[in-house]
Formats: structure tokens, sequence, C-alpha cells
């Protein structure tokens, strides 16, 4: 049996760490789609169309160690807006979600695209000061050398344009539930998702 816990929401609300914990607690493996769009954004730095790019995606460029950077974010929110790119990297995504067993989900358009039909819909988010605060600490815990004031006009450049886009735009699904997760701690808000997800799984 398939059963998908997609998540989606703005740059750094916390969904990839939910995401992993989520992922650990049940045993879903994970997939962080917007690995697939940094990948992609990256190979284009090479050289390649986007579409080119996304076309021959492999498992070795999701491995690359510069994907987590600045640059390599915004490149793949200025890919994520192209359709073609975006449907070059829709099958992959729609049959892990739908992998015998579980699957969770992080992105933008999972619980709106990807996977509508999702048995468990998040939408993630916190206040874009808290977001860029949470972001600048993991930069500087690696040796970044940036201010909180660039990360937070990087993150709202992203969602501006991630949200603006006319294919699969950054919203929460109807149906999603909204999770602030400003004022909550990491382990409050993993508390918080594996309760919903079980509820759901006792309605199964
Ligand atoms: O989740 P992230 O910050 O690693 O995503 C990087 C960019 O990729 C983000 O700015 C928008 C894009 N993206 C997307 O358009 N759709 C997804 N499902 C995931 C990411």
């Amino acid at each position: 049996m398939s059963f998908c816990v997609a998540i989606d929401g703005p740059a750094a609300a916390g969904k990839g760490t939910v995401s992993k914990a989520v992922s650990k607690h049940f045993g879903f493996p994970y997939l962080d789609t917007g690995l697939l769009y940094r990948a992609t954004g990256a190979k284009t730095f090479e050289g390649l169309t986007p579409l080119e790019a996304a076309e021959s995606l492999t498992t070795a460029d999701l491995e690359r160690d510069d994907l987590r950077s600045g640059d390599a974010g915004q490149a793949a929110s200025r890919v994520a807006a192209l359709p073609e790119v975006r449907s070059a990297l829709v099958d992959f995504q729609q049959a892990f979600a739908r992998r015998e067993g579980g699957a969770v989900l992080d992105g933008r358009d999972i619980g709106t695209v990807i996977c509508p039909d999702a048995e468990v819909k998040l939408y993630i988010t916190a206040s874009d000061e808290v977001r860029a605060q949470r972001r600048y600490a993991e930069l500087v815990a690696k040796g970044e050398n940036v201010t909180e004031e660039e990360v937070l006009a990087d993150l709202r450049e992203r969602d501006e344009r991630d949200s603006a886009r006319a294919t699969a735009p950054l919203k929460p699904a109807e149906d999603a539930t909204v999770i602030d997760t400003s004022e909550m701690s990491i382990d409050e808000a993993v508390a918080k998702v594996i309760a919903l997800i079980e509820v759901a799984q006792q309605a199964q």
C-alpha cells in the first residue's frame, strides 16, 4: 500500500528537518524535491540548457556538495519557473510518491501538483525573520561568510519568484494543514506532524 506525506512551504521553514524526522519515525523513504531543482540549476552553470540539465539528471548530480549554496538555490528557483523543466521532473517524483510502503516528499507543489491525492498534506511556514535567522545560523555553522540581511533578502527573492510563477506556484493546497513554526521548537513541530500522520493512518 502507498501512503504519501506531502510537505510544502517556503524556503527555510523547517520542511527538511520535519521530513527527515517523519521519514525516520515511520520508515518512509524521503525525497527532497528541492534537490532536483538545485541539481538542475547547478548543471546549467556548466553550459547545459535547463531542459538538458533536467533530462540528464543522475543520482551523482544529486550528491554534489555545492547544492546547498545560495547560488544553487537561486539557480534552482529560476529553472523551476520553466514549465518544461517541471514536466521533465514530474514522473520521477510521482513514482516516488506512490511507492509501496509510503513516502514523504517536500517541496513547493507536492500537495497541489505532484501528489494531489496525498494521504497527508502539510504546508509548513514561519515568519520571514525567523526563517532568515534559522538559515543564517546554519550557514554560519558551515563557515559561510554571509549577513542575516543577505539571507533574508535571498529568501524573500526566491519566495516571490516561486509564488509568482504561472506553473505550479508555491501555495498551500486547499486541503493542506498549515503549520506555522515561528514560535515552535523543531521537536514541537515534529510531534505535531507525527500526530497528524497517525490520525490519517488510522483513517485508512
Ligand atoms: O526546497 P529548496 O529551497 O531546496 O528548493 C530550491 C528551489 O527549487 C526553490 O526556490 C523552488 C524550487 N522548487 C520548486 O519549484 N518545486 C519543488 N517541489 C521544490 C523546489
